[in-house]
Formats: C-alpha cells, structure tokens, sequence
C-alpha cells in the first residue's frame, strides 16, 4: 500500500467543513454560533454533541468525545489516520497523490496486498457457492437455516459454504492469475503429497470468514457439517502476514460501533454465538474463537472500550477458561464481568432458544462482577473449610494485585473485605504483598531481557546524582503504569495550557550571552521542567508536550514573523481606506482637527483588529499544527486537551470581564508546574517509604538501610522546597503576576 502525500493530507483537511462531515452520522441543528445534534458516541436523549463550524471541532458536552474531522472519522468508524483521509479525500474528490515508501516497505505491503486480494476472491467463490449454487444452497444454507440464522446474518457476516467436489476455488483462482504460493500461504489450498497438486482445503465445509478491524478478510474457519467423519471440527487459516489469530477477535468488525457506542463488549467462545447474538440485537459481542485469550485480543478490546463481560460455558472446562481469562482482562486494566448461561447451554442455543426480551433480562440479571463470580465459584462447598477458604482468598487477592490501577484495587479490597467479611487491612496487606511479588517478576523477567531498558520512572536530566533515589527505591517503585496514573493529571493540565497557550509570550529571559529575549509559554515550561530533572510519565502526553515545544522553538517564530507581515499589509490597507473615507465624507470641510481626530480613530481601530487577529494567531498555533499530526497519538491529545476550550471561551465572550485564560496565564502555568512537581516528589517520597516497609529485620543491614532511607527522604522533602528558587535566576517573570 501507498502513502498518502503530505500535499494530499493538508489539501484534504483544508478542505473538509466539519459540520459537512458530521451531518453525515448526526443530524445537527444550527444554535447560536454553532450547531448541536445528538452525540453518536453514546446513547442520549437530549443533544449534547456541539459543532463549531470556525473552530473546526466537535465535541460532546456529556462524554468528552470529539474532535477536529479526521479525529471524529476516526473515533466513529475506528479508522487509521490514512484511512480517514481517504475517506475524506473519497467526500470532497480530492486526488491522492501518494508516494512509494522503501523498496522493502513496498514488498511487504505487496505480499500482504496479494494475501487480502486472494482471501478477497476466495469470499467471493465461498459467497457465491451459498447462494448461487445447488450443493451450496442444499447443504451450505440449510445448514445455516436449520441452526436458525435468518439471511440478514448470512449475508452480514459473509457466511459461505465450500463445494465438495473438484477443487473448484483452487481451479478458479489459478485460472484468475493468482499464484500458488498464495493459495498456499493463506491455506485455502492443500498440496497433495502423492502428486503434487493443490487441493481445496476448505471442501465440503461451512465458511465463517474473518475480518480485521477495518473490515477486510484475513482468514476463514471452515466447519464441518457430518458428525461421522474423522477429521477435525474446524479448519482455521495458518498464521501469514495478514491473519495473528491471537490478535484477531471473530466478530470485531461487526461489533465495533455497537461496542462503542454501549462502552462495553461481550466476549463468547465462538462464531455461532457471536452471530446468535447478534441475531437477538445484541451486537457488541466478539469472539477469541476457542483459544484462551490473548494479551494482544484484550488490547484489542481495549480500543474500544474498558469493559468487558466475559461469557464462557458453564462446564468446568468453560469456567476454568473464564477465570484464566479475568486475571489477563484485569492486569490489562480492564473493568470485568462475567456471565453464564444455564449449564447446558451456550450464547448460541440460549439465544436460539428466547426471544431477544428474555436474553436481555438474562443478562441484566446474571451478570456478575468478577469479584463475586470468583467468590461464588471458589467458595461453593468450602464454607465451613478454612483452609480451602483460605486457598480462595489468596487466589482473589492475586486477581486484585493483577489490577494495575491503585484507585480500582482499593474498591476491590473494600468490596472483597465486605463479601469474605474480613478486615480491610489484612486484605490490603496481603494484595500488596502479591503486588509486589507481580511488580519484582515483572522486573526479573525484564532484566533477563538482553535490551532491558531502564524505564527508571525518575530519569533526571542533569542533577541525577542530587536528586535521583536510591536504586533499591527505584527497584522497589510501583510499576511504572501505577505512577503513570498517578501522575496523569498533573501532566494533562500543563500539557493543555502548552497547547492552549503553548506560543503566547511569557516572560523576559536571558541567553547564555546575557541577551534579553522573550521567551514563549511552551518553552518557559519545558526549561521549568527540565532545570529541575522533572520527566513525563504518561508517554502520549510527553510525545505531545515534546512536539508542542519543538513546533515552537524551531517554527514559530517564522511562522509568526509571516503573519505580521500579512497583518501589517492588512493593517495599512484597513488605514488607508478608513482616511480616504474620511476624506470622502468631509468632503470640503477642512477642519484639521476634525480629521486628525477621525483618522486617529481609524488607527487605534486597525491596532484594535491587529491585535485581536494575532492573539487568535497565537492561541491557535499549536493546534492548527498539531491538531492534525499525522502522529495520531499527538493528534488525539492535542484535540482531546484543545476541545476544553471550547466550554470556556463561551463562557468568556458571553461575559466579557470575566479574566480569560490568557490574560491569566503566569498564574496558571506557575501553579501547574508547581503542582506537577509536588507530586512528582512525593511519588519519590512514597517509593522510598516504600522500599522501607519492605525490609526485614531479619536482613543483616537492616539498620544500616533504614538509615539510609530515611535520610532519603530527608533529601527528598528538602528538595521539594528547593525547587522554585532555582528558577528565579535566569527568568523574569512580569511584575504583576509574582
Ligand atoms: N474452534 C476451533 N477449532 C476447533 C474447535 C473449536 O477453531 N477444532 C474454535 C471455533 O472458533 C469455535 C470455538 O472454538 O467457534 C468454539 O468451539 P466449539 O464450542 O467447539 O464450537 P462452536 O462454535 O460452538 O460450534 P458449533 O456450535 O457449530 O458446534
Ligand atoms: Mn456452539
């Protein structure tokens, strides 16, 4: 595949109108200056989703998604960025221009190109087969229909059938120019040993095809119909360069909107049960198709949505399967349910055997919480056992250990000490313990790792000697996910002021030959931080904030020198032609003072305009830059934190004396940075506390440690009050605001 050209991608977004591109899924109505409709990111009844057709943004009120035209393409149709484009490119007739990537990139991309294009014909035959040809219709579609599946779900998830005679799709495609080596490689085709030749692999069999996210087909599974016959159950595609079967999910493609738009999603075992399903209205349903679940499946989900029901069989087999699968679901910080059918039955047959009002009041009434599922389970029979109660409680303080969130694992602990009615305390003790036994292997098994990175969450620049903890602190620290968390809001609020205010000046400052110069907001917080050894933990927000400062320091000053000039121009001209009226009104009235006194007028007008044209300027800057990087992470940050803004400048014109953010900026960037730093020591402080609580007396330099650490965090608090001083050296900070 091609690369759309940076040309391209500028002209298509230059061009789309947001509110064009939102009318396509949300009816808007004009309101004031902009134009609401009802969000499609969730269910509501009273609109909340609001368009600005200038500022060339959505966003729901309620919700909080949104964004500029490639960003809300995205979210909705879960799209990549080049695929949004084309999209976009597709609505206005824009030609894409593209460009070859690397002789490597092309080759690649054109043995995956091959293997979509052969499955492609492949659906094609299988599809044609069911309804088009007699054994198909007399073996493939009555299958189908007898397992009670309507057309709309034959024809929704492209169910075919296989013939069984004469190795038609294998004649077929060779006939059509394909290779062998892509019958053979995407496995529709066998190679028969004795002579040689290929063969349908598939005969004789119904085709479950399977779909990527964006909807294209990376495999089949093809079932069997007679019980009697000797070969397996199922035929899955080998793994290739388009189809990972564990990071695939069966059904995604058909569920993602629906997943969404009820910020949940069922996870089954199988293709029917996905299709049942779906068949009885409910369409967020997906399916690991009979492998225990992956990491990269979960991350799949996760995509989409953070929580998850999980719905395995009832047998032991099922229920076996289903806790392996919440312990994976929560470390992967995933909100977990679970849901089982009657024994005996399955999603499929219950969903086949109710109507949709009974399946949707099975649920809501069975579905259970993993904590009590897990209770219910490893209890049964055990009440009146101590140790088998006690073997349960390990085994559910290990699953809330899993949970990378400390807030969550909190809830949890509070919930598990109500159900096993034990203390608190004693549970959180013990959930710390397994935590820190998961973080320690963690750790080892990232050590064993020969390009171990040293994801020290306390990388300091300069000073690292002075301030840097302790090794064992850092060992010890929480997983860098828990700090990360922990840290999030501090960064996002200084990451929204530099990309809200990020190119407005801040302060004087000196260079290193003494030369006075202003320094911009985005580069004011990027030396704060940096003088004192302070880093991002969240990796999105620090990609961002990183691009936002680069963008300033290395074009803004260009960019910005081009648009006064531009003003300048349009400044004079607003000036000349304000005094040729005067002129012309005045006519033959030649009162000097008059005049001066009007074109004064005129001037302070046009100074008027220019200021308010550049501070837009300004203010705008780095999302008009970033809003549409083709770093999608970058993007979704600078248009999530961008968005805000659009509640607050509402706010603001409607009632003009209220101080904006801008006219208050030294104050709010102070205290983010100072607030932002706090906490970064205080995570220090904590980790070392930590490392603390975690020595033995029994260590034979226990004392000599404890002193150590509590010298640590001696350190730490006097840095802590440290910090501003620093500071003050090299910045002047405007009189009005210290
Ligand atoms: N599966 C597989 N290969 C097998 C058995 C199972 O790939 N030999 C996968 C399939 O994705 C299947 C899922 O595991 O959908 C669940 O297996 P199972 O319960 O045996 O099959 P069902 O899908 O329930 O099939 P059916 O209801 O048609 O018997
Ligand atoms: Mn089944």
């Amino acid at each position: 595949m091609k690369r759309i050209d940076r040309e391209t991608i500028q002209r298509v977004i230059d061009t789309a109108d947001i509110v064009e591109v939102v009318s396509d899924f949300v009816t808007l109505k004009r309101s004031g200056s902009s134009y609401i409709g009802l969000c499609p990111f969730h269910n509501e009844r009273t609109p909340s989703f609001s368009v600005s057709k200038s500022k060339g943004i959505c966003k729901c009120f309620s919700c909080g998604k949104g964004g500029n035209t490639v960003n809300f393409l995205m979210e909705l149709e879960q799209l990549s960025f080049q695929e949004a484009i084309r999209w976009l490119a597709k609505k206005y007739n824009i030609e894409i221009k593209e460009h070859e990537v690397s002789e490597k990139e092309r080759e690649a991309d054109n043995l995956r190109e091959s293997l979509f294009a052969m499955n492609q014909f492949a659906l094609n035959h299988f599809e044609h087969n069911i309804s088009d040809t007699e054994e198909g219709r007399n073996v493939g579609y009555e299958y189908f229909r007898e397992r009670g599946l309507n057309d709309a779900m034959i024809k929704k998830f492209h169910l075919g059938y296989s013939l069984k005679r004469d190795n038609p799709l294998t004649t077929q495609a060779v006939e059509a120019g394909y290779d062998e080596k892509y019958l053979l490689a995407t496995g529709l085709s066998g190679k028969s040993e004795r002579d040689n030749r290929l063969y349908d692999k598939y005969r004789e069999r119904v085709i479950y095809p399977i779909f990527s996210v964006s909807g294209r087909v990376i495999g089949f599974g093809g079932r069997i119909l007679s019980k009697e016959k000797a070969s397996a159950k199922y035929i899955n595609s080998p793994e290739n360069e388009i189809y990972h079967k564990s990071d695939s999910l069966y059904g995604l493609y058909q569920a993602k909107q629906s997943i969404v738009k009820n910020n949940k999603c069922y996870l089954v075992e199988g293709y029917m049960d996905v299709i049942s399903m779906h068949q009885s209205g409910i369409e967020n349903v997906v399916a690991s198709s009979g492998t225990s679940l992956t990491e990269g499946q979960i991350r799949l989900i996760h995509r989409f949505t953070s929580n998850v029901t999980v719905i395995y069989d009832s047998d032991a087999a099922g229920i076996k399967a289903s806790l392996r699968g919440i312990d994976l679901l929560l470390a992967e910080g995933l909100n977990v349910r679970v849901l089982l059918f009657p024994e005996g039955e399955d999603p499929d047959s219950f969903a086949q055997s109710h109507s949709t009002s009974e399946l949707e009041q099975y649920i809501a009434e069975n579905e259970t919480d993993f904590m009590l599922f897990k209770t219910n389970i490893l209890m049964k029979g055990k009440e009146k056992d101590p140790i088998g109660r006690a073997g349960a409680i390990n085994d559910i303080v290990r699953s809330i250990a899993t949970i990378p969130d400390p807030i969550t694992r909190s809830v949890y602990i509070k919930e598990c000490s109500r159900i096993m009615e034990m203390a608190e305390k004693t549970i959180t003790l013990q959930v710390n313990r397994a935590r820190n036994e998961i973080l320690e292997n963690r750790r080892k098994q990232r050590d064993a790792r020969p390009d171990a990175e040293t994801d020290n969450p306390s990388v300091l620049a300069d000073n690292a000697d002075q301030i840097a903890p302790s090794a064992t602190a850092v060992n010890a620290s929480a997983s860098s996910n828990d700090l990360a968390m922990q840290c999030r809001p501090y960064e996002e609020e200084l990451v929204k002021y530099v990309i809200r205010l990020g190119a407005t000046m801040l302060c004087t400052a000196y260079d290193d030959d003494g030369n006075e110069f202003q320094m911009t907001t985005a580069e004011y917080v990027d030396y704060a931080l940096s003088s004192d050894g302070i880093v991002f933990h969240n990796p999105d927000l620090e990609r961002t904030f990183r691009a936002s400062v680069n963008l300033i320091t290395s074009h803004f000053r260009d960019d910005a020198n081009q648009f006064i000039t531009e003003l300048e121009k349009t400044r004079n001209d607003e000036i000349a032609e304000g005094i040729a009226k005067i002129r012309h009104e005045m006519g033959g009235d030649f009162d000097m003072a008059k005049i001066e006194a009007k074109e004064k007028e005129v001037k302070t007008t046009a100074d008027k305009n220019f200021e308010k044209a550049y501070n837009k300027f300004e203010l705008a800057y780095v999302f008009n830059n970033l809003g549409f990087s083709d770093d999608p992470i970058v993007m979704k940050i600078t248009n999530d934190l961008y968005a805000d803004k659009f509640e607050l400048s509402k706010y603001h014109t409607k009632y003009s004396a209220v101080p904006t953010e801008y006219d208050q900026r030294v104050i709010i960037i102070e205290r983010a940075i100072d607030e932002l730093k706090s906490n970064f020591i205080d995570q220090q402080i904590n980790d070392v506390k930590r490392v603390m609580m975690s020595l033995q007396k029994t260590d034979s330099d226990y004392d000599e440690k404890v002193m150590k650490t509590l010298n640590e965090i001696k350190r730490l608090t006097t840095i802590k009050g440290e910090f501003a001083k620093q500071l003050g050296e090299r910045i002047v900070l405007p009189k009005s605001s210290r």
